[in-house]
Parts: C-alpha cells; structure tokens; sequence
C-alpha cells in the first residue's frame, strides 16, 4: 500500500482530534493505554458487545462466555444476534477466519483470534475454514512465491498445534487453493466486479504507485466468507452464512464483502471482533510479527520469554521502590498486567493482582513473574505439540474435501 496515502485516509480527524490508526497494515495511537476502541465502534459502525448479547450466547449455548469475551476483549460485533437465532433455529452457519503469514511463527496476538475461533467451532459444533494469504504476503512483503508457500505452511502447523479438528477444519493457502478450484476463483471474480478502484481506495488508501495485486487482494479475503467458494464443504450451496472472527484491524476488508454480498446473491458475513494484543513496548502499538522484539513468538524458548519480558514490556510502576509504594503502579499502561488479562483465566487471582499493583503493594518484578510463569509453560507446551506435526498431517488439512457435516 502506499504508505502516505494510507496515512491520509487514516489519519482523519475526528471532533477535532487526530484518531487512532487501524487497519490491516497498521495500528497506533498516541494514547499510552491502547486505541480507544468505543470510539472505534462508532466510526466502523459496528456494535458493542454488551451485556444483553453475553447474555443471550450464554442462554442458547447453555454455558458461560469465554474469558476474553467475558473480560471485554472480544468487544465488538456485526450481526451475532442473527447468528444465535440461526443456531436456536438449528439452521447451519460456519466460521472462518485467517492468517498472513509473514514469519515463520505466529506470535501471542494471533493467538488470540484463534484460541476463541476454536471456542466458537467447540461451542457451536460447525464447520471452520482457515485461509493463509500467502499471496498477501508475497506482494506486500520482500518475500518469494516460494518462501510466501513455505510460510504458510509452517504457520499451519502453529494453528493445526492449537487442537483444531481435522474433520471440522480446512485450512487453505491461497496460492495453492487459488489453482485447485474453479469455485473460489469464480467467487473472486464476482466480487472483483463489484468493487470499483474508487472503493479501495476510499477503504484501504491504495494510491496509484500500488501494484494492481494489492488493489484486487482484497476481493481474495472477502471470498472465503461466501460458502460458494467451498463446494466440497458446502455441497455446492452458496447461501451459507458466516461468522468471523478476528481483531478488528481486519474491519476494512470485511465492511467491503458486507457490501458487496447482496450484489453476489451471498449473505453478509457477521464478525466478531477483538481488541489488539499490545506489543511489549506498550499499547500505543499491537504486538506486530514485522518487528520481532515487540513480540512473543510461539517458538520462542523459555530464556527469550523470560529476557523479553523483564527487558522490554513497559512497566506501569513507579521510577523507584518508594514512588511505586507511594503513589501505586498504573495497571491500564502496564504490558504485563494487559498480557495477564488475556491469559490468566482466574477472575478472582487477576482482581486481587490489580488491586495490590494499584495500591503499590505489588512491584512490577511481581508482575513480570506471574506473567513468566504462566507464558513459559504455555508456549512450551505449544511447542512441543508444535513439533509433532507432521508434513502429512499439514497436507491432510489442507486438501480440499468433504467435512463431517452434511448440507
Ligand atoms: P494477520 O496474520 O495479521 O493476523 C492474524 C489474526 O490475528 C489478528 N491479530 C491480532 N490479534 C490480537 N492482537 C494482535 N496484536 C494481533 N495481530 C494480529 C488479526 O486480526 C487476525 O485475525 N489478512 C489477514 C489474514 C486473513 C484473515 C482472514 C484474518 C485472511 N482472511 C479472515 C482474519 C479473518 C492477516 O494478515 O492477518
């Protein structure tokens, strides 16, 4: 993308005010604690997550919500309500969401999106498809087609790590899948024709130097959000609904396939959006896979988890002891506290940190501890996993192919 003319869409005042910088490509604010995300749902034009629509998932899936909804970090949405009523009906949907695979390793914020898109697939028993767009990666990053391939097939194994079923699962690389079916290229197309360079430019601030890959890429993601493009899933029918789940950086594409929908004869997806994993340095940026000390990678080791952590996530504490134990530590800019509202599942453990850290109690040390105690294991665990996966089990994944569901 034209990097300014990003900028110049983006940078767009809001009341006055300069507002924060998300989309695909970029997230940041001048705000140390994180992107004011109510804002956020008004100029998207998405809806809150609110205690009403908590409610009503727990009411007609019978048991509670997942923390990172419970704890408002999956906090926005589009449509869920019309999903709910689909699955009260016992009338089929299906999830899909994906991955841009630009390093060999998906780091702890993409873990977010999948670790709930597996919640959802357990919870609501349907099908899920996974794209890689390696074909993305190639034309925005300074990546071979072969390396983009290789990528996406290593990052497969990271999501394959997680626990997804085999049977309920496909997970596809676009420039393998692009080549294998004439269904997905057909869905492309029909959206292609529907969005004018006029329209991209407006939502994503492609200018005029862009190669034209990256001015028809995003017809490629919207594609996988009609069932048109899976026939062997879908047994051909095209008026499948989807759901999405995702952090809301990739909004822009999907507010274009809601558009674009109708004009296809598809139905709108609905999403469900989450807020962004800060990177170590703090909350004005997310943690990003293109700058490797923001991030935690999944394979990183024990050591490189311990260092990064006491090294560089940003302390909300005092500058000494006897200013901390003063005036307290400031948990809404703290990294380790934000990164342990993601991952320490205790309600009750989480409160009692918040409150002695605020009170000055607690020192950022303590922080930093609990948090390496609990990210080791996790990521150790993943890797181990991680290592099992076999090349054939990658394949198995990835061949188009009836699920276990009938339509
Ligand atoms: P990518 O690889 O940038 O990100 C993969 C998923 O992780 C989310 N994400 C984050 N979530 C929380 N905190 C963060 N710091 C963070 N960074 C990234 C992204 O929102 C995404 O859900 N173009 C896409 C790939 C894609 C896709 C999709 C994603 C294709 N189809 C459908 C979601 C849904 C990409 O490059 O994602």
């Amino acid at each position: 993308m034209a990097e300014d003319a990003a900028k110049e869409v983006e940078n767009l005042k809001v009341d006055g005010e300069v507002a924060d910088v998300v989309n695909p490509w970029e997230v940041t604010t001048s705000s140390a604690t994180g992107v004011d995300y109510d804002k956020l749902v008004e100029r998207f034009g998405s809806s809150k997550i609110d205690d009403e629509l908590i409610a009503r998932i727990e009411k007609v899936t019978g048991k509670p919500v997942h923390h990172l909804v419970r704890r408002g970090i999956f906090f926005s949405h589009r449509d869920m309500h019309t999903i709910l009523t689909l699955y009260e009906q016992k009338k089929p949907f299906y999830l899909y969401t994906g991955r841009g695979p630009s390093s060999t390793s998906l780091h702890l914020g993409h873990l977010i999106p999948f670790i709930f898109t597996k919640w959802l697939q357990e919870t609501f028993n349907v099908p899920l498809v996974i794209q890689l767009t390696d074909d993305e990666k190639f034309l925005w990053k300074d990546l071979s087609i072969d390396e983009a391939y290789r990528l996406a097939r290593e990052n497969a194994k990271d999501i394959i790590a997680l626990g997804f079923d085999v049977n309920k699962t496909f997970i596809f690389s676009d420039l393998e899948y692009m080549g294998q079916s004439r269904a997905f290229y057909r869905t492309v197309c029909r959206v292609q024709k529907c969005v004018t360079f006029n329209q991209v430019k407006g939502i994503f601030g492609f200018g005029d130097s862009d190669c034209i890959g990256k001015i028809s890429f995003p017809a490629i993601q919207a594609a996988p959000s009609f069932s048109s493009s899976f026939p062997e899933i879908f047994n051909k029918k095209a008026d499948i609904p989807c759901l999405i789940p995702c952090a809301i950086d990739q909004d822009p594409y999907f507010r274009m396939t809601r558009d674009v929908a109708p004009r296809i004869g598809g139905k709108k997806p609905a999403l469900l959006h989450s807020m962004f994993f800060p990177a170590l340095q703090g909350a004005q940026t997310k943690m990003s896979a293109s700058d490797p000390n923001s991030s935690i990678f999944l394979t990183d080791t024990n050591n490189q988890i311990k260092n990064k952590i006491n090294k560089y996530a940003f302390s909300g504490g005092g500058a000494t002891v006897e200013e901390h134990k003063e005036k307290g530590g400031n948990c809404d800019v703290d990294v380790s506290y934000q990164y342990l509202t993601f991952f320490m599942e205790d309600d009750a453990k989480l409160a009692e940190i918040k409150k002695t850290y605020t009170s000055g109690e607690l020192l950022t040390g303590y922080l930093k501890k609990e948090l390496i105690g609990i990210l080791q294991p996790l990521v150790a665990a993943h890797r181990e996993r991680r290592q099992k996966i076999t090349e054939e089990e990658v394949t198995q994944f990835m061949t188009p192919r009836k699920l276990i569901y009938d339509y």
